[in-house]
């Protein structure tokens, strides 16, 4: 299967207007992925505010609780594109995000409160999450482009911007504060 670029490419051309191939099964697909965002990223506003109560770091609090803000901006972004689109906001069960959010809950439950085990796992499910934004967003804006959609690929590329910094923090909490931490840890039993 060809793997889809996410980087910028001229537009190659803009012969149909957005309106004109509302019916194709291009467009459809692009709302049936808009829809499983819009659902993931309204379960992020949700799940963002229990990773940051369970993190054990201030640091690791503080990057959800600032993502969290992000977060609902995202939700507020995609409204706007599906309005562009002439669509009312529609929010798709999206699996995926689903399992990586569960696997957030088992990582809490299967920690120590207090133990900087708990952010290594906790930093683990959250760029799990912020991959999967990555890869939508990626891809939703690389395909608005060739559509011609080009106020809603801003809107897109502006969101994915904030999910790569956000990943690329939490790399950095990881590398020079949970994991560290966390190789030193005494076992409790
Ligand atoms: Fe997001
Ligand atoms: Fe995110």
């Amino acid at each position: 299967m060809a793997m889809q670029s996410n980087t910028k490419t001229p537009q190659t051309s803009a012969r149909s207007s957005s309106m004109a191939m509302q019916d194709s099964k291009l467009n459809q697909f692009f709302l049936a992925q808009l829809q499983d965002l819009y659902w993931a990223e309204r379960k992020l506003v949700k799940t963002l505010p229990k990773l940051a109560e369970a993190s054990t770091s201030f640091k690791l609090k503080q990057a959800f609780n600032d993502h969290l803000e992000q977060t609902k901006n995202h939700v507020t972004r995609l409204e706007n594109v599906f309005q562009m689109m002439g669509e009312e906001p529609k929010a798709l069960k999206c699996p995926a995000m689903a399992g990586i959010v569960d696997e957030g809950e088992d990582i809490i439950d299967e920690t120590d409160k207090g133990s900087a085990q708990r952010d290594v796992g906790l930093i683990f499910a959250a760029q799990k999450a912020e991959h999967y934004e990555i890869a939508t967003y990626g891809g939703l804006a690389t395909l608005a482009r060739t559509m011609g959609m080009n106020q809603i690929v801003d809107l897109l590329e502006q969101t994915l911007d904030e999910e790569k910094v956000t990943d690329t923090l939490l790399t950095k909490i990881a590398e020079e504060d949970a994991n560290v931490k966390a190789s030193t840890e005494k076992t409790e039993d």
